[in-house]
C-alpha cells in the first residue's frame, strides 16, 4: 500500500464521530502490537458485538513505529487501522512518548530523568524521560509530527491522547543537569531579581542568601528541611514543565487536525496542576482503578476489608467531579478497571456487576466516554496479570461481560444532560502542595480532608461539583473549601455578587503565596492565635447546640467578634458564622462535620437524607442514579418514593444500579 493512503475507503465524518456530548460511550484500550495480525479483524468484531464504539491505540507502540531512528514501519499500524474503522470503530491516536525506546536512550542520555539523589534513571520500565530535558523535547516533536503527519487526515481517528498518564511512578520531578538549568532560568523569569527571591523565601533564614539565580540548586539531599518557599516554587516549576511539554504536543497535533485531544490523567495524583493541563485539552480524561486505589490508599484496614470488592463508594465520584471540574466541560474515563490489577499491593477481584456500575457512574456524572482498560489480558511482561474484558486466552471474561450489560443499561438511557450542583467542593493543587511541605502534624492529609468533606455531603444525599478557588460561583449556593491555605483576594467579592455562602475549614487563610504567614487574616472579624496538631487517638471535646462533639488532627485557636455556633472546652470558638463565611476551627470526627454541613446546607434550603454507608445517589438531570457499593441488597424506598424506574427497582442488590426518573 502507498504511504499515506493507507486508511480504509470507509469513510466515516469525524465531526459526527467526535465523542457526544453526554450520550455515554463504551471503549477499550487496545495493544494490536501485541496480538498475531490474524486476531486483529475478529478482536475488531467482538468489541463492536459488546458494544464498544472506541478504541484507544498505540500509547506505548514507538519500538514498533519507529525501530530505529528515522526508520519508521507504519504498515502494520495502517492494518490495524484500517480493520478497526471497518468495523465500524472510532479510535484515539496516542503520541507513544511514555516509552521511549532503547535506542533513543542510547543515542541520546540526556534524555533521561534523574532521581534525587542525583542518579539517571534507567531504561527497562516507561516514563524514563525528563520532562526538561531539551533533547527528548525534541524527539517527543519529531515522533508527533511523524505520527500526526501519517494519520491526521484519517477520518476513523476521532481524538488523539497525548502521552500516557503524565507523572506516573512519581515522575513529574527530575533532578537533571537539565532540569537545574531550567528550574533557574524559570525562578529569574519569576522574580526577576535575586533579593525578590531572597525575600520572598526568607533565605536570611539559616543564611541561606543567595547572589546569583545559577548557585540555586534543588533541595535534595540537604541535612534536615529545605527551604518551603523553595520546595514550593520546584513544585510549581515541575507541574510547569508537564504543562509546557504537553502543550508542544497539543500544539502540533493541532495544527494538523481539528479532532479532540485529550490526556489521560490519573487517580489520587496531584504533582501538577490540572487545572491547568485541563485548559490545554479538548477531553480531560482518567484513569480509574477503584480497587487498586482502595488498597494502596489511606483509608483504614477496616474500610480496606469492607470495599475491597467494590472500592470506596466515593472513590469514583470525586475524580469524576474533580476533572470535571479540570475539563472544558467534557471529560471521560479513559482506562477504567475490567478485573483484578496487577500493581496495588493486594489486587482482589471486584464483586460481580461492579466492572458494569462503574462505567454506569461515569455516565450519571456527565461522562461522555469510559474505555475499559484492556481488551484483553496480555499473556507476558509486567501486566500479565492483569484482567483485561477478555483473558489472555481470549475467552469473554467477567469484565467483558458486564461491559456488555453497561452497553445495554446505556443504550435504554440515550442522552444524559449533566445536573448543575448547587454545592461545590473547592479542590486546589498549590493547597496539596504546601500542606506536604510542612504538614505539621503526621495526621494532616489534605486530600483526606477534602474526600471526608465530599463523602459527608454525599451521604446527605447532595451531588456535588467540585471546583478551583478561581472558578466562577454564579450556579452555587454553598462553596465548602475543606481547607484553603492561600484565599484568592477576589474569592469574597465573587460570592458577594453570586450570592454563595463561603464556608472554611481549619488552616484556610494561613499562608501568602510565598509560603509566609500572612500579616493579616483575610477573615474580617476574626483573629488567628495560634494552631495545634494532636496526636493520633487525641480528641478535644465540642459543644456545639447543646450536643458534644469531637475534633481531632487539628485545631486553630481563634478570636472572633462574630457569631460563634460552636466552642472548644476551654471556651474558644470551634465554628463560627458570619455574614460574609463561616469557619469551622479545627478537623471535626465525622459526627460532628455531618451535623455542621447538614446545618449549613438545611439553612440554605437543601434537602437532605442520610445514606447508609455503601449507597450513593447521583442526580443527572431528570432521572436520579442510585448505587449500590456493599456486599449486600439494600432498600431504596425510603429514598426514592412513588418513582418511575428507568433500570432496576426498589430492591437494590449487591453491586448493582437503579435509575429512576426525578420527580423533585
Ligand atoms: C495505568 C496505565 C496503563 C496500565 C494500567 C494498569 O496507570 O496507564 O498503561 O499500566 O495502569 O492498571
Amino acid at each position: 500500500m502507498p504511504e499515506n493512503t493507507a486508511y480504509s475507503n470507509k469513510k466515516i465524518d469525524a465531526e459526527a464521530h467526535r465523542f457526544e456530548k453526554r450520550d455515554m460511550k463504551l471503549g477499550t484500550c487496545y495493544y494490536p502490537e501485541h496480538w498475531p495480525q490474524e486476531m486483529w479483524e475478529n478482536d475488531a468484531a467482538r468489541m463492536v458485538e459488546i458494544g464498544i464504539t472506541h478504541v484507544r491505540i498505540g500509547e506505548f507502540a514507538w519500538s514498533r513505529i519507529e525501530p530505529s531512528r528515522g526508520d519508521f514501519h507504519w504498515n502494520w499500524l495502517d492494518k490495524a487501522i484500517e480493520i478497526l474503522a471497518d468495523a465500524g470503530l472510532q479510535i484515539t491516536m496516542c503520541t507513544p512518548t511514555a516509552t521511549p525506546p532503547k535506542w533513543l536512550v542510547d543515542v541520546t542520555p540526556d534524555m533521561l530523568a534523574y532521581t534525587e539523589d542525583g542518579q539517571p534513571r534507567r531504561f527497562g520500565s516507561r516514563r524514563h524521560y525528563c520532562f526538561s530535558s531539551e533533547t527528548y523535547r525534541a524527539e517527543s516533536r519529531r515522533i508527533t509530527e511523524a505520527v500526526v503527519t501519517r494519520y491526521a487526515s484519517n477520518p476513523a481517528i476521532t481524538s488523539w491522547q497525548t502521552d500516557n498518564e503524565y507523572g506516573c511512578h512519581d515522575t513529574v520531578e527530575s533532578y537533571s543537569p537539565m532540569a537545574l538549568k531550567a528550574f533557574q532560568a524559570w525562578l529569574k523569569d519569576k522574580y526577576s531579581t535575586i533579593e525578590k527571591l531572597n525575600a520572598a523565601w526568607g533565605t536570611v533564614f539559616w543564611s541561606q542568601e543567595y547572589s546569583r539565580f545559577d548557585q540555586i540548586q534543588f533541595t535534595a539531599r540537604t541535612v534536615t528541611e529545605a527551604n518551603p518557599a523553595h520546595r514550593l516554587d520546584f513544585q510549581r516549576f515541575s507541574s510547569d514543565q508537564v504543562i509546557s511539554f504537553n502543550k508542544e504536543q497539543v500544539d502540533i497535533i493541532r495544527a494538523h487536525t481539528k479532532a479532540d485531544i485529550t490526556h489521560n490523567v490519573m487517580g489520587h495524583f496531584t504533582a501538577f496542576d490540572h487545572y491547568e493541563l485541563g485548559d490545554d485539552i479538548d477531553i480531560t480524561t482518567w484513569d480509574s482503578y477503584p480497587l487498586g486505589f482502595m488498597d494502596q490508599e489511606w483509608w483504614t484496614e477496616a474500610q480496606k476489608l469492607r470495599w475491597m470488592r467494590s472500592g470506596h463508594p466515593d472513590f469514583a465520584a470525586f475524580h469524576h467531579d474533580l476533572y470535571r471540574a479540570c475539563s472544558n466541560g467534557r471529560w471521560g474515563v479513559m482506562e477504567q478497571q475490567p478485573g483484578p490489577v496487577n500493581w496495588a499491593p493486594n489486587n482482589p477481584a471486584p464483586r460481580d456487576g461492579m466492572v458494569g456500575l462503574w462505567a454506569l457512574e461515569a455516565a450519571a456524572h456527565g461522562a461522555e466516554y469510559c474505555s475499559y482498560f484492556r481488551w484483553r489480558q496480555a499473556p507476558f511482561a509486567q501486566e500479565q496479570n492483569h484482567a483485561g474484558l477478555y483473558d489472555s486466552n481470549n475467552n469473554l471474561a467477567q469484565g467483558g461481560a458486564e461491559a456488555k450489560a453497561a452497553h445495554d443499561v446505556l443504550d435504554k438511557l440515550g442522552e444524559l444532560k449533566p445536573h448543575q450542583a448547587k454545592v461545590a467542593l473547592i479542590f486546589d493543587y498549590e493547597a496539596k502542595w504546601m500542606f506536604d511541605i510542612q504538614p505539621q502534624g503526621t495526621g494532616w492529609h489534605y486530600e483526606k480532608l477534602c474526600f471526608e468533606f465530599y463523602t459527608t455531603l454525599r451521604r446527605l444525599g447532595l451531588s456535588i461539583d467540585i471546583i478551583s478557588p478561581h472558578h466562577d460561583l454564579t450556579d452555587y449556593a454553598l462553596a465548602v473549601a475543606p481547607s484553603l491555605p492561600v484565599i484568592p483576594d477576589d474569592l469574597f467579592a465573587r460570592a458577594k455578587v453570586s450570592k454563595t455562602k463561603l464556608f472554611f475549614g481549619p488552616r484556610s487563610g494561613s499562608k501568602t503565596s510565598d509560603y509566609q504567614i500572612p500579616k493579616q487574616s483575610p477573615f474580617e472579624g476574626l483573629k488567628h492565635i495560634r494552631s495545634e496538631s494532636l496526636r493520633e487517638g487525641a480528641v478535644l471535646d465540642v459543644d456545639m447546640d447543646e450536643q458534644f462533639y469531637r475534633a481531632k488532627i487539628w485545631r486553630d485557636f481563634v478570636q472572633t467578634t462574630q457569631n460563634r455556633q460552636a466552642k472548644f472546652d476551654d471556651g474558644f470558638p470551634a465554628f463560627i458564622q458570619t455574614q460574609n463565611y463561616d469557619y469551622l476551627a479545627a478537623w471535626p470526627e465525622p459526627k460532628w462535620l455531618r451535623a455542621i454541613l447538614r446545618s449549613v446546607v438545611t439553612e440554605l434550603g437543601l434537602e437532605t437524607v442520610w445514606l447508609p454507608k455503601d449507597l450513593r445517589l447521583r442526580r443527572s438531570d431528570d432521572k436520579v442514579f442510585a448505587f449500590n457499593y456493599g456486599a449486600k441488597d439494600t432498600d431504596l424506598s425510603r429514598f426514592a418514593k412513588d418513582v418511575e424506574f428507568i433500570h432496576g427497582s426498589y430492591q437494590l442488590a449487591a453491586a448493582s444500579v437503579a435509575i429512576w426518573k426525578d420527580n423533585a
